[in-house]
């Protein structure tokens, strides 16, 4: 259950990073990067709301343990980059960690989660990129 209560806490930390940065954005794309923000924290929502069910479902308990200092007078090309990487960084820890370790216990509902999961960090980190340009 260690393995997924450390994504928990690291796809909430995400999740409230994102909503602060769509209140303290500013500059000329305020509305596209406003919009792609929430667009983004929005889909984490039902994310983790799954993955903390998945704990329950596997007769363990989520254990929150988020403290999240965020500078919100980043810039925002600084803002896209850091949660480019922060999605980058999640995907990269699903795929080469998390994912294996499920497999190899038996557990396709988890790896099925998990997968759904490199998929919307790839994708979010893919527009924030594109954004960045
Ligand atoms: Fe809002």
């Amino acid at each position: 259950m260690r393995t997924l209560n450390q994504i928990l806490n690291e796809e909430l930390n995400l999740y409230l990073t994102t909503w602060n940065y769509h209140w303290n954005v500013e500059g000329a794309q305020f509305a596209a990067l406003h919009d792609l923000f929430a667009q983004q924290y929005g889909a984490l929502q039902p994310l983790i709301d799954e993955l903390a069910e998945r704990i329950r479902a596997l007769g363990g308990r989520p254990e929150t343990d988020v403290v999240v200092r965020i500078d919100g007078a980043r810039s925002a090309p600084q803002m896209l980059a850091a949660l480019a990487e922060a999605h980058e960084s999640l995907s990269r820890k699903l795929r080469q960690e998390a994912i294996p370790e499920f497999e190899s216990s038996g557990d396709p509902g988890t790896v099925d989660l998990l997968t759904r999961a490199v998929q919307l960090h790839d994708k979010a980190a893919w527009m924030l990129r594109a954004s960045a340009r």
